[in-house]
């Protein structure tokens, strides 16, 4: 396995692969690698006959700087990780590699960057637009592959291929969880052991939701789930909305395909999560 910190090296590497007629995935991740990740990494093995990942702290997507500074950083574990699963190219780039330049793209992702998310973090989905752009142009896979666990971030994704072209497949994958059903993220090893303790919770709570949506209105699951949560959680939103424009929804029948979010932090560890119902 190799690594690459240089544009120009993993251009070389990539253009290297497609003379020989190589397919090529990507999986596009900040680090601080997980079961998650590693699950897109398998599915990228799976479909592939070059599968590259990319390692980058992407400073432009983070609205808090304190969740910047924070973000655990891992490579050495990380390559480990990678190596083992057969990833063939790790990209890790620095950060005035990736930006030579102040960045001033703005992105109109439409509605769907406006709620959710998009409302919580102001900036966030066109950080990730700029660095994925540029990562695709960079690395001109034949398939990307991104986790369910950021439902909306996927939408936008499919939003950027669409406004821009892009010749590449966005493969979905689902979100893997800890035993008691915590969603895996980068950000769970900065829970205390209490809060770890108190964070299936939300899965629960997504879980009871599922479980009525026969015997009550979008409205009121919402509340139910807001007070689920109200003693332990700060919660910033639980919505349940159309799964593909990701608005929010006032009745089942507004749509077929019905999503909840939740955007909820424990002390300063922000932890977001979702169901397709
Ligand atoms: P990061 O948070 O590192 O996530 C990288 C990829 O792993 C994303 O597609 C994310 O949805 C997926 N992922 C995270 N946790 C997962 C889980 N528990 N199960 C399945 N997939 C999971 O998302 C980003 O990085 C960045 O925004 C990025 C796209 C790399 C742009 O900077």
């Amino acid at each position: 396995m190799k690594i690459f910190e240089t544009i120009k090296q993993i251009q070389f590497y990539i253009e290297t692969a497609r003379e020989k007629g190589g397919n090529i995935g990507f999986v596009p991740t900040m680090g601080a690698l997980h079961q998650g990740h590693i699950s897109l990494v398998q599915a990228a093995r799976e479909e592939n006959d070059v599968v590259v990942v990319s390692i980058f702290v992407n400073p432009i997507q983070f609205n808090n700087p304190d969740d910047l500074d924070k973000y655990p950083r891992t490579l050495e574990q990380d390559s480990a990780m990678l190596k083992s699963e057969g990833c063939d190219a790790i990209f890790y780039p620095s950060v005035t590699e990736m930006y030579p330049k102040k960045v001033s793209k703005n992105y109109d992702f439409g509605a769907l960057a406006k709620v959710l998310e998009g409302a919580c973090r102001p900036g966030h989905f066109n950080g990730v637009g700029i660095v994925v752009k540029k990562l695709f142009d960079i690395i001109t896979a034949d398939k990307a592959y991104f986790g369910k666990k950021d439902f909306q971030q996927l939408a936008i994704i499919r939003k950027l291929v669409q406004l821009e072209n892009i010749p590449i497949e966005i493969v979905a994958c689902d979100t893997m969880r800890e035993k008691d059903g915590l969603a895996m993220s980068s950000r769970n090893r900065r829970l205390s052991k209490r809060e770890r303790a108190i964070a299936p919770l939300i899965y629960q709570t997504l879980k009871m939701v599922k479980k009525e949506m026969d015997h009550k209105s979008p409205k009121e699951l919402e509340g139910l789930a807001l007070d689920a949560l109200q003693p332990n959680f700060k919660t910033e939103y639980f919505k349940l909305a159309d799964g593909h424009s990701l608005q929010a929804i006032n009745s089942w029948e507004e749509t077929d395909y019905h999503v909840a979010l939740v955007a909820a932090s424990l002390g300063d560890v922000r932890l977001i999560d979702n169901m397709e119902l």
